[in-house]
């Protein structure tokens, strides 16, 4: 088991020796790929050295920091709602923040200082319920992106800041909007500054859903109470385990390698996030699209195409032993499971002696449904253990920001090295790139014609075969 001070990553079962010749790793896999795993720590050490790549510089950016906290404490009490207008990297880090310190909806804490609302999609229904629901002078809204130019962002932002200077007038409105954008371009940047907005900086070295540590995450973060020095002094705790060059000292190495493997020897193509934890589970949907945006790719370093990923599914326990463990216990073996544990509950609840008689209540009174949680986690883990299904548990001593800051560098450095592994560039996506390209043309943006030709011409084939 790797052991850090915090999370721990227990992979035993991932071995051949325990799930079975074939479906599992071999010492002599992890031997033949040592090298390989110090190479990968000495190319990623380079790019982040030479301040090509920031995010793991993230943790020690006080001046950021500071001008969080000033600003939260400036709008501390004013404000209700924090409505986060965004997608993709800029959505997904603030919203499992939120749920980690606040609880998911709606199992809410009681004292939130205020309500985040992540819109993460231009659905109609969305937007219109939260205009219909929203006070607008309770709302403070929060614009992030690090383009500046993100075509659902930017519908969302004008449909709101025309909302918010109707209900409010002009300079209200503007004193209640906060951009989070690229320093040095952008859309954004230009309106942001043209309208007097508070402006925060996505370091110009940070992507999309690598920057969930800078003002991307941490400033919807703090305004709705989540302490993001402890989430940081996690995050920065974890660097120098994961920048080990030694395979069996660096837990992101370790799970970077162990998933590259399994899925490219013993054809273990999907990675079910196994996620025993309400107050974590948006942060397994943080995880899928870091995973998947980043190593999703048609073509390697050296232009080869390869089609490589590994498909992430995020899977809640105990909820999905209901509805997916039956398909990880007997479908077909192309996939590995992760399971996310947590240690101390915030609550312990004891079942009552009722009805001790009926079976099915007498055995459970008097144990408590923590012990009913864990047990179910276990049995699920050894049930696939003896299927032949390879297994591993990544341990939260508790839920809280230290633990997930550590858990997020480590997955943004598990995430860089399987890059590495897999020899494809983590941090772009040009797959993505092309959708969004079409819609703009779509949508009718001057500069797109090449686009609009593709869609006419996929419009008339489609015509065609359907007449
Ligand atoms: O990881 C990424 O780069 C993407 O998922 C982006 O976060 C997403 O497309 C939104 O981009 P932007 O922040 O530029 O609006």
């Amino acid at each position: 088991m790797a052991t850090t001070k915090g999370l721990r990553y227990d992979w035993t079962n991932l071995r051949a020796e325990v799930v079975g010749s074939g479906r599992g790793l071999t010492a002599a896999d992890l031997q033949a790929h040592r090298d390989q795993a110090r190479a990968a720590v000495t190319a990623i050490g380079a790019r982040l050295d030479s301040g090509e790549f920031g995010f793991h510089s993230l943790p020690s950016n006080k001046l950021a920091v500071a001008q969080i906290e000033r600003y939260t404490r400036a709008c501390r009490g004013r404000f209700r709602s924090i409505l986060v207008l965004g997608i993709g990297g800029s959505a997904l880090g603030p919203f499992s923040l939120d749920v980690v310190a606040n609880g998911p909806r709606p199992f809410r804490k009681k004292k939130a200082p205020a309500e985040l609302w992540v819109l993460d999609n231009v659905d109609p229904l969305i937007l219109g319920r939260a205009l219909e629901t929203l006070d607008a002078r309770q709302t403070l809204v929060l614009v992030i992106t690090k383009s500046g130019s993100t075509a659902e962002t930017m519908a969302q932002f004008v449909i709101v800041y025309d909302w918010l200077r109707k209900k409010l007038g002009a300079k209200k409105a503007a004193r209640q909007v906060a951009a989070v954008t690229d320093p040095k371009k952008g859309d954004l940047l230009q309106i942001a500054r043209a309208e007097g907005f508070a402006l925060f900086e996505v370091p110009a070295n940070i992507g999309g859903r690598f920057s969930v540590l800078s003002p991307v995450g941490l400033l919807p973060a703090a305004l709705v109470g989540v302490d993001i020095r402890k989430l940081l002094a996690g995050a920065g705790d974890i660097v120098p385990p994961c920048r080990q060059p030694e395979l069996d000292s660096n837990p992101a190495l370790q799970a970077a390698l162990h998933q590259y493997l399994l899925d490219t020897r013993y054809g273990k193509n999907t990675q079910v996030v196994y996620c025993y934890s309400n107050a974590l589970w948006a942060l397994a949907f943080w995880f899928r699209q870091l995973w998947a945006e980043s190593l999703g790719k048609r073509f390697d370093r050296k232009k080869r195409e390869v089609l490589c990923g590994q498909t992430c599914v995020a899977a809640l326990g105990v909820t999905d032993q209901h509805s997916q463990s039956q398909l990880y216990m007997e479908g077909p073996h192309d996939k590995v499971i992760v399971f996310w544990e947590v240690e101390q509950d915030p609550y312990t609840i004891r079942i009552p002696k009722l009805f001790p008689k009926i079976s099915s209540t007498g055995y459970l009174g008097g144990r408590t449904l923590n012990e009913l949680f864990r047990a179910e986690k276990f049995a699920t883990e050894l049930a696939l253990t003896e299927a032949g299904r390879p297994n591993a548990t990544i341990l939260f001593p508790r839920v809280d920001e230290y633990h997930v800051g550590q858990y997020m560098m480590l997955a943004e450095f598990q995430t860089a090295y399987a890059g590495e592994f897999y020899d494809v560039n983590a941090f772009d996506q040009p797959g993505v790139e092309l959708g969004k390209n079409l819609t703009y043309a779509l949508i009718g943006r001057a500069g797109y014609d090449a686009e609009r030709q593709r869609i006419a011409a996929y419009r008339k084939q489609k015509a065609d075969l359907q007449s």
